[in-house]
Parts: structure tokens; C-alpha cells; sequence
């Protein structure tokens, strides 16, 4: 069980805090929340004890025997301030020691992640940006707010991202150091990676289609961890129904030709592309301009005629500096037939790296964990197994040692 300290900083994004820390406690967490004064005007102590199930302090003269303000920070394996408003990131960055919250960041031996929540105003502000470069340098993780709706009619960048994407962040912080220092040195930052998510659906008629089990929760981890990473971050999502990544330009698509297209208009200005989406191989031969009835008792034969390789067509045209991912989703019954599966597959695609994973009775789809090895034409280049989250790093750690920093 991992100990993570939930700050709670003054702003109306307070509540959406709630659900994270139910996110946190129900994968097992114990949390303690330090909201600052001024989040108790949002949100009352009483929801934060009785969601984290523990006491809850907000100033350094509250269970002064327990010495809170050294203790708290001391022994938490993660510190995670949601929402961080511009007040907060500027006593943060001045190193203040006012409040709890601020005592506990300063006591920190573990990472501490930011997720900044204010007016688009406040957030582009020098001094703001500042404070967040100043925190940056300093080994705090601060994601990017999310871009839309705010507190009243307007909207713009300074949204609060959502609970399950900072969730799924802190989840891949936890006793990884690897990801810990990819994050800190953003060694993705000034490079522009595509990466596409989900299932491809072929119309049959106006009401049908032909799809398959892909969820985009792989793609989907891919483009929040290189956004952490520093990346510029185009998601290409094929019909994916799962809260996406903020900080991310997403491009929807429904079938493997609309993917190929956006794929392929985006290639000339990518470092990196990762097809993670499960495009359709085969697509009906005359999509029905109406509805296919029924004839009788007879049954229906659909003609079909192969889609684009998209995967194919981008490793074929790749510039020199572009690193390109595949994955392949094998059904094999052993390691070895695997490894060869892939290798093949490589191959035929012509990409630099293939995620290979094991689908033996479709135990992926839709899960948050997964197996993967990542070979280049070498051979296993990484292994992972666990949380998408994890493995979306480690595959970027693979992209990032083959050459992507050399190749700007
Ligand atoms: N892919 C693609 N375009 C397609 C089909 C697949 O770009 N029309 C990509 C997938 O996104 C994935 C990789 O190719 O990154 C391998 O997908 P897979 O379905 O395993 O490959 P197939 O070419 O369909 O191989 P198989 O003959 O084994 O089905």
C-alpha cells in the first residue's frame, strides 16, 4: 500500500478532487488529504475525512504532538496537489511555509506532481509560467491544465484534468523511478508525437459497421505519458469512448481510411508515431445507402476488399529522423511462436519497434494491465508488464533510446 498525500489547494476545482481521492482509495492507496484554508471554503473537512478515511489537517498548529508539518511529507511515498491554483504554485516555487500544504511540500523526500487548475488568464500569465518553469527545474512534476469549458462562460486552457487522467498519473509515478526521472527531465519536450487509438468501424448501411475489441486504453496512456514526458501530443482516436488525456490535440476518426489519412497528414511533422489504434484489415466492398433488411430466411454475404496498411504505408515514407511503433497483437501459444510472430511482422511493416503482446483468449481488451515485449530488428529491446501506464513509459524509454534525442 503506497502512502500519498493529497493537497487540495483554494479553487472551485476543489470538488472535482473528490473523485480522485475516491480514484486513489479505491486502488488501495491510503490518502491524506491537506487542504489549504481556502479549499474548506469549496469543499468542508467533514467530505475530505470521511472520503480518505483519516484525519484532516489544514495548519501546522493543528496536532502540533504529532508534528504534522515534518512527518506528513516525510513519510509519503507521493504528493499529488490537485487543483494547484496560481496562489499555490507561487508560495510553492517562494518556498513559503504558511500553511500544512506548503510545510508538506517543502518536507518531501518523494515525487510531487501539480495538477494546475485556474482562469486561462492566471495560467498564461509570465508570472505563473514562471513559477511553473521555476518548480519544473526544481523536480516537481506539473502537468498541463486541461484546454475547455472554465468556471462561467468562458473557456480556454486552465481546466483542471480530469480526475482519471491525474489518477492514472499518479499510478505511473508509484516505485518507478525510471518514469519519475523521464518525467523531471521532460525528455520528450520539442518534439511532436502522433499516436493513434482505439477500433476502426466500417459502415455496412447507415446503422451497421464492422469493428473490433480494441478500448484505446493503451493509445490513450501513450499520449498521457509522453504529454508528461514534454511532448507536443496528436491523439488520432478511432471511436474511443474513454475519458481522453488532457493537454492532447485529438483528431476523431471513425474508419481505418479516415485513419490513414490523418495519420498520413500528420507524419511530415512528427518525431514519433505510435500506432497503438486496431484498424480494420478488411472493409465492405459498397457501404448500402440504406438500411440492409432482412430476405426472408436467407442469410448475407458481405464482400470485402482489404483496407490501407497503415502502419505499412508510414514506415515506407518515413524521413530520416522519424521513429515509427507498431504493436501486434498475437494470438500465439508460447514465447518462442511470439517472438517469431514478430520478428516477421517487424518485417513486413517496416517500422523500427513492434509492441508485442499475447491476446490468447482476448485477455486484453478493455484492462487496465497488459505484458509486452518490445523488439526491434536486433531483437528485445524491453519488457513490461503491469498498468498501460507503465508499460505507455517504458515504451517510450524504447522510442527515446533508439535514437529519437540524436535524430533532432
Ligand atoms: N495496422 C495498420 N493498418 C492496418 C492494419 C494494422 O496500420 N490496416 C497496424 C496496427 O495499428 C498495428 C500493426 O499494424 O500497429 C499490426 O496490426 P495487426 O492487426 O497485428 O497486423 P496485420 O497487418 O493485420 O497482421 P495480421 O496479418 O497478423 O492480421
Amino acid at each position: 500500500m503506497s502512502r500519498i498525500v493529497l493537497g487540495v489547494a483554494g479553487g472551485i476545482a476543489a470538488y472535482k478532487a473528490c473523485e480522485l481521492l475516491r480514484r486513489l482509495t479505491e486502488s488501495a492507496h491510503e490518502v491524506t488529504v491537506v487542504p489549504t484554508e481556502n479549499a474548506l471554503a469549496f469543499v468542508g473537512e467533514a467530505t475530505w475525512a470521511a472520503l480518505s478515511g483519516r484525519p484532516v489537517h489544514t495548519q501546522v498548529f493543528e496536532a502540533v504532538h504529532e508534528v504534522p508539518h515534518v512527518r506528513i511529507g516525510q513519510h509519503a511515498d507521493l504528493v499529488v496537489v490537485a487543483p494547484a491554483t496560481a496562489d499555490l504554485l507561487a508560495r510553492a516555487a517562494s518556498g513559503r511555509a504558511d500553511d500544512l500544504l506548503t510545510n508538506v511540500l517543502l518536507t518531501a523526500h518523494c515525487p510531487v506532481l501539480m495538477a494546475p487548475a485556474m482562469h486561462t488568464e492566471m495560467w498564461l500569465h509570465a508570472a505563473t509560467q514562471a513559477n511553473v518553469a521555476l518548480l519544473r527545474s526544481r523536480g516537481v512534476l506539473v502537468m498541463d491544465p486541461a484546454d475547455g469549458r472554465l468556471t462561467g462562460a468562458d473557456s480556454g486552457p486552465g481546466r483542471l484534468p480530469e480526475a482519471s487522467d491525474i489518477a492514472a498519473v499518479c499510478v505511473s509515478l508509484l516505485d518507478d523511478a525510471a518514469t519519475v526521472d523521464a518525467v523531471r527531465t521532460r525528455d520528450l519536450a520539442g518534439r511532436h508525437v502522433v499516436v493513434s487509438a482505439g477500433g476502426t468501424h466500417e459502415a455496412l448501411d447507415p446503422v451497421r459497421f464492422l469493428g473490433n475489441a480494441s478500448s484505446g486504453l493503451q493509445g490513450i496512456a501513450l499520449a498521457r505519458a509522453a504529454s508528461l514526458r514534454g511532448a507536443r501530443v496528436t491523439l488520432v482516436a478511432a471511436n474511443v469512448t474513454q475519458p481522453l488525456p488532457s493537454g492532447c490535440t485529438v483528431v476523431p476518426v471513425v474508419s481505418t481510411g479516415d485513419l490513414a489519412e490523418a495519420m498520413l497528414a500528420l507524419q511530415p511533422d512528427a518525431d514519433a508515431i505510435v500506432m497503438a489504434a486496431a484498424p480494420a484489415d478488411f472493409t465492405p466492398a459498397e457501404v448500402s445507402a440504406g438500411k440492409i433488411k432482412k430476405d426472408g430466411d436467407a442469410g448475407l454475404e458481405l464482400r470485402l476488399r482489404q483496407t490501407t496498411d497503415v502502419l505499412a504505408t508510414l514506415s515506407a515514407r518515413r524521413p530520416r529522423a522519424q521513429v515509427i511503433v507498431g504493436f501486434a497483437a498475437e494470438t500465439a501459444a508460447d514465447d518462442t511462436e511470439l517472438m517469431a510472430l514478430g520478428r516477421a511482422k517487424l518485417a513486413r511493416k517496416g517500422c523500427d519497434l513492434l509492441v508485442l503482446n499475447n491476446v490468447s483468449g482476448g485477455a486484453v481488451f478493455g484492462r487496465p494491465d497488459n505484458s509486452v515485449a518490445v523488439i526491434d530488428a536486433r531483437g528485445t529491446v524491453a519488457s513490461a508488464q503491469g498498468d498501460k501506464a507503465v508499460i505507455a513509459h517504458r515504451i517510450w524509454d524504447a522510442v527515446v533510446a533508439s535514437g529519437l534525442k540524436e535524430n533532432p
